[in-house]
């Protein structure tokens, strides 16, 4: 049986590797020494994957060492693919990634990408680094696969195993092998496409069509709030037909889904054409944090408080709930917007790391917040520990006559003063 190799072991890598470890050897290599020790402990701080299921998975182990990977087989690349602060993708981890496996491809091998990326990136920018550093040459000594992962982090019920899983390969033969190799491990079953280019278009996609569909319901809440209906009963309403889609207006945060679509339109602009639908859903859903910040800046003032001296208590920072991922979270726009109005803003995240916190957006969170201090309490991520929450209790925090938004309308209708 190939050994493999995970290259990357963050929130995709890791439970990848610990679902073929139940099975098979399989080593995971990461960049992150403190990642790698802190795995060697059993400790997943990302809470994907329990101390239970890393010790199931008996054929994974891990290393920060090149030479421990210098005799796999197949090699899972999932770095990260960020864009840059010109929203234009950074593919310095893929590259240095595929630098890694190149020192050690062998004859024979495959290199599997996972991260999410354009359609041509595993061919025009991997590969090529492939070839250079192996001094090996494409589909003839090595070949390439492609499966984009679709994991939703926090989420208990769609986990790696269950979710049909794409899969492509640089030949027919490398398809089946990419394709096989997954089906062994993936219980829902997998789905082979006809080229890598058509499975990274079709992982870039899902998020792209995701992200207009929120912003869809965004600028139907703006209407909404205007005409003075409540979106959500909308919704409710609209939801009754068969057909309609059960998406709901929020911040778009994290790093897939508010990320994915410029990975998209920078290829398409690349080859001229220039993406309006996709980058006017963006432009909405970027700018829902300074919203929000306005329409609860305007509910204070109507209940009488003064603006410029208030404290503001923001309920869940990172960017979405039951995870404890900070990065990319909107919810700072918000933040930064009260403050630019003069707002006293605190922070508390049961699920946030208080350094991380600290050290990405200077934000010391407050553990206890004091009951009866704030003029508005702003409810921004739902983690189950709030969302649990009769509303009393959460307006147990506010001062007289104080402003509770709950930004994704999950406490009971009537309970809350404002929702999207
Ligand atoms: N997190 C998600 O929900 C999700 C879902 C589907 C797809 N994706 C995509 O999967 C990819 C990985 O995302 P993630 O959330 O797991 O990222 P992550 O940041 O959680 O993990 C990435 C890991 O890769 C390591 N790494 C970075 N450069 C490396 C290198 N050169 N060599 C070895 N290790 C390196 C990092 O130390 C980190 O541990 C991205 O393309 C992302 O868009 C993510």
């Amino acid at each position: 049986m190939k050994k493999i190799a995970v290259i990357g072991l963050g929130y995709v890598g890791l439970p990848l590797a610990a679902a073929f470890g139940e099975k098979r050897e399989i080593i995971g290599f990461d960049i992150n020494k403190k990642r790698i020790a802190e795995l060697k402990d059993g400790v997943d701080f990302t809470r994907e994957v329990s101390r239970e299921e890393l010790a199931a998975a008996s054929g994974l182990s891990f290393t920060d060492n090149l030479e421990g990977i210098r005799d796999c087989q197949i090699y899972i690349v999932t770095v990260p693919t960020p864009i840059d602060e010109f929203k234009t993708p950074d593919l310095t981890p893929l590259v240095k990634a595929s630098e890694t496996v190149g020192k050690v491809l062998k004859q024979g091998d495959i290199v599997i990408y996972e991260s999410t990326v354009y359609p041509g990136a595993t061919e025009e920018v991997c590969v090529p680094v492939l070839e250079k550093v192996s001094g090996l040459a494409f589909n003839k000594d090595f070949f390439a696969g492609y499966s984009p992962e679709r994991i939703n982090p926090g989420d208990k019920e769609h986990r790696v195993t269950s979710i049909m899983k794409v899969t492509s390969g640089s030949t027919p033969d490398i398809a089946d092998e990419v394709d096989a190799l997954y089906a062994s491990v993936i219980t829902a079953g997998t789905h082979k496409a006809s080229s890598i280019k058509v499975a990274e278009a079709a992982k870039v996609i899902e998020n792209t069509q995701r992200d207009l569909n929120i912003a869809l319901m965004n600028e139907l809440s703006m209407i909404f709030s205007r005409l003075k209906i409540d979106t959500h009963e909308v919704l409710a309403a609209a939801g009754t037909k068969w057909n309609f889609l059960p998406f709901k207006p929020g911040l778009v945060g994290g790093h897939c889904i508010g990320v994915d679509p410029y990975y998209l339109t920078h290829k398409a602009q690349a080859i001229g054409y220039h993406p309006e639908i996709i980058l006017s859903g963006r432009r909405v859903n970027d700018n829902m944090g300074p919203y929000a910040a306005a329409e609860l800046v305007k509910a204070m003032i109507k209940a009488g408080h003064t603006v410029a001296s208030s404290r503001v208590l923001v309920m869940g920072l990172t960017f979405k709930e039951n995870c404890p991922d900070l990065r990319n979270t909107r919810v700072i726009d918000v933040i930064r917007e009260l403050e630019d109005f003069g707002c006293s803003v605190d922070v508390t995240d049961c699920w946030a790391d208080n350094a991380e916190a600290e050290h990405e957006y200077g934000i010391s969170l407050v553990e206890s917040p004091k009951p009866g201090d704030y003029d508005a309490l702003f409810l921004a991520v739902p983690h189950r520990e709030y969302a649990g929450k009769p509303s009393k209790e959460l307006r147990a925090y506010l001062k007289d006559n104080g402003v509770l938004f709950d930004l994704k309308g999950v406490l009971p209708l009537g309970e809350a003063d404002l929702r999207l």
